[in-house]
């Protein structure tokens, strides 16, 4: 049998390369395809119902299409299946695992201890000298008490900025095929499982379970998490009776040692946690079971492959064992009930918090509507665009979400907020039907007889009618994707090639693929159809006040991928040209974090350098896996490189800080070149591009430094090549 194997992103940009990849595709009997964004189904054809004229039909023909896909990434999965007829083969992410804390930051965090047993001015001097050279600077509009910061608050703000790190769930290394966690990698995914979720509607998480033993009201913690330092410690007490509770866990099947403990350091009745610890066991037997190389096997061999949802594991249990065939949602039940409250009370949050900030409500609010995240959690950004309109889903007889309605403005309690929806190829595909839905809602709010300054869309809608010389109607779509058959904004293209002069190109690419709303039902475009609409969306940009994401999950943050500063980088940019200034950025944790879900991006990005990048635990944990891990580090640092490009959100403090853990530390260079010198050198080409571009100041000595190191490494990779052609 001849077997095409297939890698990420096999050349569906290059069209030289796809033709040679033609040849094999035709002459092989099964294609087995790698990772994300294969070539088959983003090739040029109907969205859905693929007929034999469509691309991927013609390539494929007959052919089975073996796909393994990360079991957390139901959006790209589905496409695959719908538009690449392919059977999936799921597998595990990598492990998850607590950032920790590592050199300046572990040193500060025990001075600040030092600091709360012995107060000292001297002490605190030198807190706050530490904290400067790491870039720390807890500001009072994180803090928005309105009054200046005591010492103890400073110090207090410190600590948390440090748990926010600390506490964060990173993945570590990479997965490697058919390979289950190991028992203390169980232990922390378990871990976090046990925090969110029970085996019982009566039964509590285990973090209230352990506050509740030790007489603490964990609420009462948490609410105080950012300025308290008691709840601080309270707060780092129970993570650390969870953490060491989880690791006798998962060494011994009897809880015996599991249970004393708790009595002991909780107060925790022995027995009372029976149900967890079972609910856990099944989990943690799931997690062991392996059938992802026994999966394709089975495939090859013709047998059925048993389906499976898809999911981050902590979110849905049901995802292992993992080695089966994904599948998405039904669309109908979209968004949830529960979507739609979390939907709404993080709207409320965001509304309240650029009130306090900017001075008034925002009217426009800029959302990036991606399918992963929204399948995932059933639909609640479809559901955060419903409620800013002020409207809600309509169920029909069958329980199905049928329709919208607009919810008064009396029992609003605020005016109407606009939005501009930017929704990704993906998500215009599989989530149609919600399309429809939030467009249907935004021209139901354009049209409804109110006060304009209670109804913001109305108002915009109105002038830019005027503006455009259209209807209300055509000037009230909101809702805007790529063309029918295209996916991306190609923002990540051109900043991953360099190949941009200035900002206007970032935002040409972004609008030029972007600006395509869904037909009004009229002579030129069917109802539900995709057409062109620049004009229309660069004036709904005019009056966008911030722009939005939610973040994936732990697994897939803003620096992992390339795709999230091409969507919330190249609307940011697009705002930001249309109206002269950059708008605030937020985006949102899938679950809440210490900080509660939102943050800025600024915040998000210093989290992900932090807790990722610079932290010794991570960048070890890719270099384990050699030439693939020193690519992975590049990458992240090419991704933050692209939000300096969209946003400005990245301090020099990042750029310095990559330099000196990578390229000016010599044993790590030459650990790195030696294991991908290609990498290694794109890393130093993308700090001085970042330099030369302006988005890092560096100092003199440590710009001739890197401008060394990268002649070396291209003299380097001379050698190599040299050696490849036998010179
Ligand atoms: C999506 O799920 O919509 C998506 C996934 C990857 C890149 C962009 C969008
Ligand atoms: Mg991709």
């Amino acid at each position: 049998m001849r077997l095409l194997m297939a890698k990420d992103a096999t050349p569906n940009h290059a069209f030289a390369a796809f033709y040679a990849w033609l040849d094999q595709v035709f002459r092989a009997d099964a294609v087995i395809h790698f990772g994300t964004h294969g070539a088959l189904e983003f090739m040029p054809g109907k969205q859905v119902g693929m007929t034999t004229n469509c691309w991927p039909t013609r390539l494929l023909g007959g052919m089975p299409n073996f796909y393994y896909y990360s079991v957390n990434n139901p959006s790209e999965a589905t496409i695959a299946k719908r538009r690449g007829a392919a059977t999936i083969v799921s597998y595990l992410v990598p492990p998850l695992q607590q950032a920790g804390l590592y050199k300046g930051l572990r040193l500060l965090k025990d001075s600040i201890e030092t600091y709360r047993a012995h107060a000292n001015l001297q002490l605190l001097e030198d807190i706050r000298t530490q904290a400067e050279k790491l870039g720390i600077i807890p500001t009072t509009d994180e803090h928005p008490d309105g009054e200046l910061p005591t010492d103890d608050s400073y110090v207090a703000a410190l600590a948390h900025e440090l748990i926010l790190v600390e506490q964060r769930m990173i993945p570590i290394g990479l997965h490697v095929l058919g390979q289950p966690p190991s028992a203390p990698e169980a232990a922390d995914m378990l871990g976090l499982i046990a925090s969110f979720h029970s085996p019982r509607a009566d039964m509590r998480p285990l973090p209230q379970q352990i506050a509740s033993g030790l007489g603490w009201d964990y609420k009462a913690i948490r609410d105080r998490l950012t300025n308290d330092s008691q709840a601080q410690q309270r707060y780092e007490r129970i993570e650390a009776i969870i953490r060491e509770a989880l690791n006798l866990f998962v060494n011994d099947s009897s809880y015996h040692s599991v249970d004393a403990f708790l009595a002991h350091e909780a107060r925790i009745k022995p027995g009372t946690l029976l149900p967890l610890w079972e609910y856990l066991a099944d989990i943690q037997r799931r997690l062991m079971d392996e059938q992802e190389l026994n999966g394709l096997m089975r495939a090859l061999s013709g047998g059925y492959i048993p389906p499976s949802p898809a999911n981050d594991v902590a979110r849905n249990t049901a995802t292992v064992p993992t080695g089966r065939n994904l599948h998405g949602l039904d669309p109908f039940r979209v968004p949830s009930p529960a979507a739609q409250v979390a939907g709404e009370k993080l709207m409320a949050e965001l509304v309240t918090r650029m009130a306090r900030e900017q001075g008034h409500l925002p009217e426009t609010v800029a959302l990036v509507l991606w399918g992963t995240d929204n399948l995932k959690s059933d639909g609640e950004g479809v559901a955060q665009a419903l409620a800013l309109l002020g409207t809600r889903v309509l169920l029909d007889e069958l329980g199905k979400v049928a329709d919208v309605e607009l919810v008064p403005l009396s029992e609003l309690g605020r005016p109407r907020i606009d939005v501009v929806v930017t929704a990704s190829g993906i998500c215009r595909d599989l989530l149609s039907h919600q399309m429809l839905l939030i467009d249907k809602a935004a021209r139901m709010a354009a049209a409804a007889n109110e006060p304009p300054e209670f109804n913001f869309i109305r108002k915009h809608a109105l002038a830019q009618a005027a503006e455009l010389g259209c209807s209300i109607d055509q000037a009230a779509a909101r809702v805007f994707s790529n063309a029918p058959g295209s996916y991306g904004a190609n923002v990540n293209h051109l900043v991953e090639s360099s190949s941009w002069e200035n900002e206007a190109q970032l935002s040409e690419a972004f609008l030029s693929r972007k600006s395509f709303a869904l037909g009004r039902g009229d002579e030129n475009t069917p109802y539900g159809g995709w057409r062109e609409a620049r004009g229309v969306m660069e004036q709904a940009l005019g009056t966008v006040d911030v722009t939005f994401q939610n973040v994936d999950s732990f697994e897939m943050g803003i620096s992992d991928i390339d795709h999230y500063y091409e969507y919330l980088g190249g609307i940011t940019k697009s705002v930001e040209l249309k109206r002269g200034a950059r708008p605030p950025v937020l985006v949102a944790d899938a679950v809440g974090t210490t900080a509660g879900r939102l943050s800025t991006l600024e915040q998000m990005v210093r989290l992900e350098t932090r807790a990722k990048l610079l932290n010794p635990k991570w960048f070890e944990g890719m270099l384990v896996h050699g030439y693939q891990g020193v690519r992975e580090i590049e990458t992240r640092v090419g991704n933050t490189f692209g939000w300096s490009a969209t946003t400005n959100a990245v301090e020099d403090w990042v750029y310095q800080g990559v330099a000196e853990t990578f390229l000016l530390d010599e044993a790590m260079r030459d650990r790195m070149a030696a294991l991908n010198p290609h990498a290694t050198a794109a890393m130093a080409r993308r700090l001085l591009e970042a330099e030369s571009r302006g988005f890092w100041d560096a100092d003199e000595q440590t710009l001739a430094q890197l401008q060394q190191v990268y002649a070396d490494l291209e003299d380097r990779l001379e050698g190599v090549h040299e050696q490849a052609v036998g010179r």
